[in-house]
This record gives structure tokens, C-alpha cells and sequence, in this order.
């Protein structure tokens, strides 16, 4: 694992609890791939930090000639990812990366697009913003770059929104997953919800949506917009024209 921060047990924790864990999780992945434009054949998109495959096995398969290069940082989640794509993983490609590094910002082609979810946010502000310039530097003219993530509340109020929103939206997920609260209570059982935290993960350095829309801009991005919002969590994309 290249972050110390974020081990082997940390992607499996994330496993297991992400399903109640991500507001609305169905409706991102959804916004997600309505953003990305309909691909011409031979076209190439690469995930950042892609977990367990959710995001990257739901392109596959949404368009049937994309190649998607799925990176993370966790040999557990590449793995995950492999089997995730099942008869698609032809058209897959998956690499170790430590998302502070660079290397992974030279693709070998320009990208149709990149996407990442919950990705950024293990970034600080100034390591934000180099990325945003290397992602639209990687990719095609009329690309996107489309990032799902947390937030940084810009006042108390944002973060208590945030804070009972999440808990709310996870217990609605449990009960509606499980018909119990377990998933609910394993979230708050292992402190869970960031906005309640009096002192954050140091892997997890969410930005407010004002700056990652100027850092979006200063990188170049075109049509820089907020497509979704809830419990603390953003769907942005920029596009490269
Ligand atoms: C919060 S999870 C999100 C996973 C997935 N994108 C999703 O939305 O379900 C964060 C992911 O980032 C990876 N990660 C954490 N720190 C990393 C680092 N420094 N470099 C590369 N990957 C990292 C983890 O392995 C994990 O898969």
C-alpha cells in the first residue's frame, strides 16, 4: 500500500461498510456515467483510486468498446476490481499507484476521460492542485474529468447539515439494504461519519466545493460544474474543449 495512512485493513473495513456508508451511492454512479460522453472505439478512461470496482466495472459495461485503466493504491482492491468486471475485464487494465506520485498522470495516450470517487480528498489543498492540472493535461479534447467526493463545509452549520445528513441517509441504507439497523451501527460504532469527528484521519483531507471550483478553473477545466450534492459529498466535472 503507498499510503502508511490507508492499509490493507482499511480497504477491507471500507468493503464491508461502504454500501451504507456512501449517500446515495446508486444515483453517483449513475450521475457519473451520464457525464461521460459516448465513447469512439479504440477510446481509453482511467479511474483514480478505484476501491473495490464499482465505478470502473459500471463503465465497462455501460460502454461496450471503452479501455479503462483502474489504478489504486490497494492490491485487495485491484483484485476486487478484476473480478468485479467479469467478462469485461478484457477491456481492463489495473495498476498499483500512489495517488501523491506523478507517474500515473502520464497516460500512454490522451484519456476520453477520468473519474474518481472518493479519491481526491486523501490529497491536501496544494496536492490537489498540480493533480487537477496533470489530469486535464491527460486527457482529449472534448474529455471530461468527473470526481466524486467529500467536501470541506465552509461553516459549523455546513458540518452539523453534513454530519446529520450522513447519518441519516446511512440509516436509511441499512434498513433499506438489510431491514436492520447493523450497518447503521457498525458506521457510528467505528466513527464513520467524518463531519462528527473532532479529530479527522490525517488520510482524509476534504477541500470546500469553492476551492476545488478555482482550483478546477485554474487547471483549465471548461464547464466547470456541481452536478449532485449530499451529506457532504459533491459529483464536479470539467471538461477539456
Ligand atoms: C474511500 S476509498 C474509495 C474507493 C472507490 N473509489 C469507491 O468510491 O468506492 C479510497 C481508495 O483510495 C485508495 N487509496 C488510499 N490512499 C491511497 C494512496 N495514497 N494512493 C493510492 N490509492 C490510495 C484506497 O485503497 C481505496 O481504494
Amino acid at each position: 500500500m503507498a499510503d502508511p495512512a490507508w492499509t490493507e485493513d482499511t480497504s477491507a473495513a471500507f468493503r464491508d461498510l461502504s454500501h451504507y456508508a456512501v449517500p446515495e451511492r446508486e444515483i453517483q454512479l449513475e450521475t457519473i456515467l451520464a457525464l461521460i460522453p459516448e465513447p469512439q472505439d479504440g477510446a481509453t478512461a482511467m479511474e483514480i483510486c478505484c476501491g473495490a470496482g464499482e465505478l470502473t466495472s459500471s463503465m465497462l459495461a455501460r460502454f461496450p468498446t471503452l479501455r479503462v485503466m483502474a489504478l489504486d493504491g490497494s492490491e485487495s482492491m485491484l483484485k476486487a476490481t478484476r473480478a468485479a468486471a467479469g467478462s469485461t475485464a478484457e477491456r481492463l487494465q489495473t495498476a498499483i499507484i500512489d495517488i501523491a506520485a506523478t507517474g500515473w498522470r502520464i497516460p500512454p495516450e490522451p484519456l476520453h476521460a477520468v473519474v474518481s470517487s472518493l479519491a481526491i480528498h486523501h490529497l491536501d489543498g496544494p496536492g490537489k492542485q498540480r493533480p487537477f492540472a496533470d489530469i486535464h493535461g491527460a486527457l482529449k479534447p472534448g474529455g471530461v474529468f468527473v470526481m466524486a467526493d467529500l467536501i470541506e463545509p465552509a461553516t459549523a452549520a455546513g458540518r452539523t447539515v453534513a454530519a446529520e445528513t450522513c447519518d441519516a441517509e446511512t440509516r436509511r441504507r441499512a434498513l433499506d439494504t438489510d431491514g436492520t439497523l447493523d450497518g447503521y451501527e457498525r458506521f457510528v460504532a467505528e466513527d464513520w461519519n467524518y463531519y462528527r469527528l473532532q479529530e479527522p484521519d490525517p488520510v482524509d483531507m476534504p477541500s470546500s466545493v469553492g476551492d476545488l471550483f478555482d482550483w478546477m478553473r485554474a487547471a483549465g477545466f471548461a464547464g466547470v460544474d456541481l452536478h449532485w450534492m449530499k451529506a457532504g459529498h459533491v459529483i464536479m466535472s470539467g471538461l477539456l474543449v
